[in-house]
């Protein structure tokens, strides 16, 4: 009798565990229509691979927590529950609703970076293809041809105290001496012997190599 008490107690107890055991919600496989404005690969690895895949941060060589945010098959590996960004730590230590607000030792995301992670997030974290690569070649002035793709993709590494290869990448003079004396143009065409630039193997597109090169030639204006 005691024996059947006990055992009937712990299937209770078994069957309240499971049911108070809390389970994020996840957005199932069939809704995850992604967000039609948005690209994985144009809009939020660009943010990953220069905010987070740092060498001593989440590069495939240091991957601090078991975080290696270099590549789609991998951001999503850990971090990102699909539908839900409240429970996602990634979108969590971006916001500081863990304890450790990240990038750390760096500037925090913008509002609009996190909102881009937010919206990518809700939409079931999907990565699309069938991007439009919004480019226009002709457009090499530098405030707002040049700057704008070095903010995206360079900045991250290239910023802060202790900018990764000891280049700032933040302002017209310095994007103007990496030109000079750095090889940017050989690094972001991955020209053997130089460092493959953004850097864990994204590369820039044709048309923005292009946008850069054509603002190199027309004599690199501050205009
Ligand atoms: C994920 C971090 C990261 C990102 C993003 C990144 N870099 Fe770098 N960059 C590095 C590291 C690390 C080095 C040092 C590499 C080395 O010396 O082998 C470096 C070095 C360089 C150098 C110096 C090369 C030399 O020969 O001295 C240039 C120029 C450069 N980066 C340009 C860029 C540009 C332009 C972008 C954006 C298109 C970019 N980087 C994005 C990490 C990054």
């Amino acid at each position: 009798m005691l024996k059947t008490g006990l055992l009937i107690g712990f299937i209770c107890g078994i069957a309240l565990f499971s049911a108070c055991e809390h389970q994020p919600y996840v957005l199932p496989v069939s809704e995850r229509t992604g967000d039609s404005a948005l690209c994985f690969d144009r809009d939020l690895l660009p943010i990953f691979i220069s905010q987070c895949a740092k060498s001593g941060c989440h590069d495939a060589g240091t991957h601090k927590k078991g975080y290696i945010l270099d590549s789609y098959d991998n951001i999503i590996k850990k971090g990102i529950v699909p539908g839900n960004y409240a429970a996602s730590r990634i979108y969590m230590s971006v916001t500081g609703t863990t304890e450790e607000m990240m990038p750390k030792g760096a500037d925090n995301l913008t509002e609009e970076q996190i909102t881009l992670i937010k919206r990518w997030i809700v939409k079931g974290a999907i990565k699309d293809n069938n991007c439009t690569p919004l480019c226009d070649s002709d457009n090499y002035v530098f405030s707002a041809g040049v700057q704008p793709i070095v903010n995206k993709y360079c900045t991250g590494c290239h910023s802060g105290s202790a900018p990764q290869g000891n280049l700032l990448l933040t302002s017209y003079s310095e994007i103007k001496g990496a030109v000079q004396s750095r090889n940017l143009i050989k690094c972001i065409n991955y020209e053997t012997g130089y460092p493959g630039m953004p850097n864990s193997g994204l590369h820039l597109s044709t048309c923005q190599i292009r946008q850069i090169e054509k603002w190199v030639s027309a004599g690199m204006l501050n205009n």
